[in-house]
């Protein structure tokens, strides 16, 4: 018995069982060949001496710990803790446990998080990138072997899986069924800050889906390509980017409602920018949708709840999630094929926060 630590060890587990250690550490370590009477055995021992797995001691037989790190954006927001809880479902069922990390978006964040995790030895990354645009450390991870799986976002010059939604054609089609509803001045909260907001007001988002950032620049690329579709040149100071908390949000949508000539319609990127667009709504006295539309991303609870109830566009949130964890899993079982990217399909749910554009800022045709 190892008194140091008050508690069975596995050769403690092996002699009172009569089988070797190599023998008690495959059956209670769940791996190798072990006979069904010999489990028996070693299990019963192990109850006797109130035997406690020592994760540290099997990793270093089995060269695995079980775990699976998972490196996140903002656990604050309804998005992330969805995705959250797809992948620990299928982690759980699997027989993994998750670590879990918060990067608040930060590159530094997220670069110290992949290298405390993979020190720890983890079997496995699920990652958000924070920025498209410093990822030579999750190349790195690919190409030594862990297995990787990467999370909302696809970055192109990372060789590993990943589970995605086209952002560019989601906000492109939003924003249309603005246009169809007649509005031209339409706002967009980004939801970015800092050096990030900067490269949001290059004039007409021109070029905005080369920039490596994340999934913001897609959608700010859909917004522009259906306002160009009818005529409409993005008008810089009609896109606020102001921070991606819901205080963020309702100072965005007062900054956009002091314009001369404010937006008849607001695209949020996000489902807490869009609560905070609505709030700031609300305390101004503009009404939703008479005087404005209103159209979110992600369909979290309360977005059927409020009044009026927010058109948004639904990811399949917690399936990004399981798929995710699904494809590390089949990684760390050994899967040798090259990178699999899916994309899966969003939902514009139209709801009662979009209208006509007010009659004196409605294009002359409405679409039906
Ligand atoms: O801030 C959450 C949003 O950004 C979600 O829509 C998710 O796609 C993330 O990229």
């Amino acid at each position: 018995m190892d008194e140091r630590r008050g508690s069975a060890t596995i050769p403690d587990v092996a002699r009172l069982a009569g089988v070797s250690t190599a023998t008690a550490a495959r059956a209670l370590g769940n791996y190798g060949s072990v006979s069904a009477a010999t489990r028996e055995k070693v299990g019963q021992a192990a109850a006797a001496l109130g035997y406690r797995a020592n994760s540290l001691a099997r990793s270093m037989v089995t060269g695995t710990t079980n775990t699976l790190g998972v490196v996140l954006s903002d656990i604050e927001n309804p998005f992330f803790s969805r995705v959250l809880r797809g992948i620990s479902d299928v982690a759980h069922g699997a027989g993994f446990e998750v670590v879990l990390v918060n990067t608040d978006e930060s590159s530094d964040t997220e670069r110290n998080a992949v290298r405390v995790l993979t020190e720890k030895r983890v079997d496995g990354l699920l990652v958000c990138p924070a920025d498209a645009g410093s990822t030579d450390h999750l190349r790195w991870v690919a190409e030594a072997g862990t297995p990787l799986v990467l999370v909302d976002r696809r970055i192109r010059q990372v060789p590993a899986d990943s589970v995605v939604v086209d952002n560019r054609a989601a906000a492109r089609a939003a924003t249309q069924r603005l246009t169809e509803l007649g509005h031209r001045r339409i706002g967009l909260i980004t939801g970015m800050d800092g050096e990030l907001a900067e490269r949001f007001a290059v004039p007409g988002l021109r070029g905005i889906e080369r920039a490596l950032i994340n999934t913001t620049a897609g959608r700010a690329a859909g917004y522009r390509d259906a306002l160009v579709e009818v005529g409409v040149e993005v008008r810089s100071e009609y896109v606020v980017s102001e921070g991606f908390r819901r205080e963020d949000a309702v100072r965005a949508t007062k900054q956009l409602m002091s314009l001369d000539g404010p937006p008849t319609a607001i695209l949020a990127l996000d489902s807490l920018l869009a609560l905070g667009a609505m709030q700031a709504l609300r305390e101004l006295g503009v009404r939703c949708p008479d005087d404005v539309s209103l159209v979110g991303f992600d369909d979290a609870d309360w977005t059927e709840a409020v009044t009026p109830p927010l058109t948004v566009v639904a990811q399949p949130v917690q399936r990004i999630g399981s798929e995710a964890c699904r494809l590390l899993l089949e990684r760390i079982a050994g899967s040798t094929r090259p990178p699999v990217h899916r994309v899966l399909r969003t939902e514009l749910i139209e709801r009662g926060s979009v209208a006509p554009a007010p009659r004196p800022h409605r294009a002359e045709r409405l679409s039906s």
